[in-house]
């Protein structure tokens, strides 16, 4: 399973397997990481980002270093969780759920008299990702002209992620994605940058939640977790996915991210409703 050496020629950092299973070892005993969920390739580049970062060339002399210092030691596990997002990152995904995931559960409420849409979203990292799904169904509210109510719960293991995405405060840059007519709409300008008014907030939440240890008890429309779980070894995957079957209602919406897919059961829980964007529905037995 584990790969003998993992090299960078760049720097000339040379990790044995040793360092990975050390790495582990540390992460488990000093916080409630569950680093046993990840491949080792993905912890080895990690870990040499940190190496990198201070320019340490080797892993054990790294290793000791981070035992000796809890401020690297809390660096080292910030890279472990890695939150790059965007708002509407991958455009072409977020167009098929605004055309055809969210018209699909608000059209489902309305027929069956029911006011409430829940929507996980799993890894949401500094928040772009949420509040862009908010803005959409609140879109398609205004559209049907029906006042359904949403609630989006954002889970993430990284506090730090989270705080940024509680705050709701971007900078110019980090919105250029948005389409105007939702920035003008969704956001105030701030000294900062720009901040998610209170309506879009109100209907967004995040917890700090380990997908694998902590799970959400409800019962989700659409479930979204995307560049997660290719970090994860396979077997963790499928519980994983199976996890969400069991999460989403009858007929719910999964969306992974464009380098995911659905692995073993998972494959025979969902059927897919566009491969290429990763959107899946939940078959009902
Ligand atoms: C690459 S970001 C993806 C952000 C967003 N989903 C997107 O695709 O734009 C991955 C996020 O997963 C979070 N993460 C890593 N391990 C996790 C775990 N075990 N449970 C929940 N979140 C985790 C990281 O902290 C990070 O914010």
């Amino acid at each position: 399973m584990v790969r003998a050496i993992l090299e960078n020629k760049e720097y000339d950092i040379v990790l044995a397997e040793s360092s990975v299973t050390r790495l582990r070892s540390l992460i488990t005993d000093r916080s409630n990481v569950n680093i046993n969920i990840y491949k080792d390739e993905y912890l080895g580049r990690r870990l040499k980002v940190r190496m990198r970062a201070i320019q340490h060339k080797s892993p054990e002399v790294y290793l000791n270093f981070v035992e000796r210092n809890p401020d690297e030691y809390k660096k080292l596990v910030s890279v472990l969780t890695i939150n790059v997002t965007s708002f509407f990152r991958n455009k072409q995904t977020f167009r098929k759920i605004s055309e055809i995931v969210v018209p699909v559960i608000c059209q489902d409420k309305i027929e069956r008299g029911e006011k409430k849409i829940n929507v996980l979203c799993v890894g949401c990292a500094t928040g772009e990702e949420p509040y862009s799904i908010a803005m959409i169904f609140l879109e398609q509210f205004q559209k049907a002209g029906k006042n359904l109510k949403l609630k989006v719960i954002g889970t993430d293991v990284d506090k730090k992620a989270l705080f940024t995405a509680v705050k709701g405060v971007y900078s110019p840059d980090k919105v250029s994605k948005i389409p105007k007519r939702h920035l003008q709409k969704y956001f105030t300008v701030v000294k900062n940058g720009f901040q998610v008014t209170p309506g879009l907030k109100s209907s967004v939440i995040f917890l700090k939640k380990d997908v694998f240890t902590h799970r959400v008890y409800s019962r989700f429309d659409f479930i979204m977790c995307r560049n997660l779980l290719i970090y994860f070894l396979r077997s963790y995957q499928e519980d994983i996915q199976e996890g969400f079957y069991k999460q989403l209602l009858p007929g719910g919406f999964l969306v992974l991210g464009r380098t995911e897919s659905l692995v073993g059961k998972g494959r025979q829980l969902f059927e897919a409703i566009s491969i290429s964007d990763r959107v899946y529905r939940k078959i009902s037995k």
